[in-house]
């Protein structure tokens, strides 16, 4: 029996893939390379030594995707395969409801047809809107979205409930993530986009390697201890384990389970920038700007559920995930983006 990992060429399904691959999982990747590229998947070999078999098709492409069920035992299923970028949603809704809506509905019909009742979601803290308090419980109230990324995430997440009701046989775990970074310490593999990046940590690193010429921090006036944005990161290896607890549930109970996949520490845009310097030695220069529409003042986890039931926890530091964000960029340099 086989594991479908959709998506699995991208960064946090890299990463996943590689600790799926460490336990020995019989794994296929489907994906369509929309924001990733086919070097990974020779560097996820690399890193653990071990093949896999590999779909490159659009999650959207039902008879493809059909063919992947049809040739493979798929047992479960880890739904990474979507578009993420924030911005870019609000000025293409169309492309990101389908893309995000109808690739899931596509597969969960595939899942029904072959018998498959058990997913794994990547969901995000977006889910909770502005928060109604931080540290954010499972239980906090959820919507608010500012965005259409952050509604597809909903909208997925009532979705795969409603599967559920109708069907008692699904197991179904919603992983809530926050702000991964950091990457794989072989340096292989991470995240670097090929466009202007939306997220803080790609920023940096921009920044720190001359491809940028200076971080824009937005704004400094929240109610913050230095009036900065406060997230919540965590190391994405850290997080690619907690697929892994998150399988180990679904295998053994039906149900919805939803777990929030973060460190329940909350750092500043400062703290971040303070700390790559100094575990890398380099600069990066920052001035202060307006605040970014959309953006909530903290956001952090109570990761006390996942701990509680699934027996996972961060291990990873704010120290090793900016040495590790730095040693992808520099390990990689000079490399094709292509
Ligand atoms: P990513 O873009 O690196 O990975 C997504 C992968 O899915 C890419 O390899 C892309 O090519 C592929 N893909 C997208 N649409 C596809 C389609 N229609 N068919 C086949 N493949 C397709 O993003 P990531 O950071 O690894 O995120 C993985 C998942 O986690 C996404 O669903 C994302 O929304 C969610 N998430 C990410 C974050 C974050 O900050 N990175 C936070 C919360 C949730
Ligand atoms: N920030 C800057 N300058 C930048 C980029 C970010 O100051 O150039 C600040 C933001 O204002 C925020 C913090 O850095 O205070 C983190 O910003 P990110 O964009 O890295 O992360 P967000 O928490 O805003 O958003 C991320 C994902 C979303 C996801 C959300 C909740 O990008 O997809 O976490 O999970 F929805």
């Amino acid at each position: 029996m086989s594991i479908l990992v959709t998506g699995g060429a991208g960064y946090i399904g890299s990463h996943t893939v590689v600790e799926l691959l460490n336990r020995n999982e019989d794994i296929v990747i489907v994906d369509n390379f929309v924001n990733s590229k086919p070097a990974v998947l020779e560097k996820i070999k690399k890193i653990t030594g071990k093949d896999f078999k590999f779909y490159e098709i659009d999650v959207l492409n039902e008879e493809a995707l059909n063919k992947v069920f049809q040739e493979n035992n798929i047992e479960a299923v880890i739904h990474f395969a979507g578009l993420k970028a924030v911005g870019e949603s609000v000025e293409k809704p169309i492309e990101y409801y389908h893309n995000n809506i109808t690739g899931t509905l596509i597969l969960l019909k595939l899942m029904k047809k072959y018998n498959c009742k058990k997913i794994v979601f990547s969901s995000s803290a977006t889910v909770y809107g502005n928060p109604e308090r931080v540290p954010l419980t499972e239980d906090c109230k959820t919507g608010g979205t500012t965005n259409p990324y952050g509604t597809t995430k909903l909208f997925i997440e009532q979705i795969l409930k409603d599967v559920y009701v109708a069907d008692n046989e699904f197991s179904i775990s919603l992983l809530r993530y926050f702000n991964p970074i950091g990457a794989h310490e072989s340096g292989l593999i991470g995240e670097d986009p090929n466009d202007i990046p939306n997220n803080l940590m790609p920023y940096i690193t921009g920044v720190a390697s001359g491809k940028f010429e200076i971080l824009s921090v937005f704004g400094n006036d929240y109610p913050t201890k230095d009036g900065t944005g406060v997230r919540d990161y965590i190391h994405v290896v850290d997080l690619a384990k907690g697929h892994l607890k998150a399988l180990d549930k679904i295998r053994k109970e039906t149900g919805v389970q939803i777990y929030n996949l973060g460190t329940g520490n909350g750092y500043s845009v400062l703290d971040l920038v303070k700390t790559f310097e100094k575990v890398n030695n380099v600069e990066v220069k920052y001035k202060i700007v307006g605040r970014r529409a959309g953006d909530i003042a903290e956001c952090y986890a109570d990761p006390s559920k996942a701990k509680k039931e699934l027996g996972w926890a961060c291990e990873k530091g704010i120290e090793e995930m900016c040495k590790d964000s730095w040693n992808f960029i520099i390990s990689n340099k000079g490399e094709s983006k292509d």
